[in-house]
């Protein structure tokens, strides 16, 4: 089980690897857009090339930005080219539900030696195609389902189950985290991972009663000094 950082901040991604709590980094056109990157595929390269090289041989999802098969898979040939643990984020589908996106996963997978990461997946019947598919890592957003009133664990054991009867080797990666408390929950359900923000993983770490504690200590040497 382990946790990825969902940032395309460098610095963020710098600070958690020196606390060594993190296994991977995701990112995706929204959150980097957050970030503030502007410049086209130039600018994405520049940045992704430097998460990958900062915490290689960790994992780090590129996600592409286009939406037509072969589009999709030269993008993602493109972005593998740029470090060996770079992985491919297609969605599952595109925005009319096209579903022409597992094609170019499989293809990705079985023949180009690319690792892809399905995202934008919000139940465990997608998941399943996902995996089926080839896709090495299967992407749930489990703060999506739940703000659609559906169970985010309950889909995440679903899935889980799933793979683990047909032998599928697909990691469950489970994003759009929203609460702390996912974090803990999501993996106990049975995701592989979970893909947290800079922000959720600070409010992971810092409990207002060990900051308490932690003065008394100070307070107390300080004393005896
Ligand atoms: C996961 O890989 C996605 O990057 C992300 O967690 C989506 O989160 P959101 O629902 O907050 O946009």
């Amino acid at each position: 089980m382990a946790i990825f950082l969902d940032t395309g901040n460098i610095a963020e991604v710098k600070r958690f690897l020196r606390m060594g709590v993190i296994r991977g980094v995701t990112t995706n056109p929204t959150i980097l857009r957050k970030e503030g990157l502007a410049g086209g595929i130039k600018a994405l390269k520049k940045l992704e090339m430097e998460i990958a090289a900062a915490i290689q041989p960790l994992p780090l999802s590129v996600e592409v930005t286009c939406n037509h098969r072969e589009e999709m898979v030269s993008q993602a040939r493109e972005f593998a080219s740029w470090a060996e643990n770079i992985n491919v984020k297609i969605p599952i589908h595109g925005p009319e539900g096209e579903p022409e996106n597992l094609e170019a996963v499989h293809q990705l997978e079985t023949e180009c030696n690319i690792r892809v990461n399905v995202t934008a997946m919000m139940s465990a019947q997608q998941g399943v195609l996902a995996a089926l598919s080839g896709a090495t890592y299967v992407s749930l957003f489990g703060g999506r389902i739940n703000d659609l009133g559906h169970d985010a664990s309950g889909e995440i054991a679903d899935l889980r189950s799933l793979l683990d009867r047909l032998e599928l080797p697909a990691k469950i990666i489970v994003g759009s985290t929203r609460e702390v408390s996912n974090v803990i929950d999501w993996l106990s359900a049975g995701a592989d991972i979970v893909t947290v923000t800079p922000a959720l993983l600070d409010k992971m770490l810092v409990h207002p009663y060990s900051k308490e504690t932690v003065r008394m200590f100070l307070a107390d040497a300080q004393k005896s000094q």
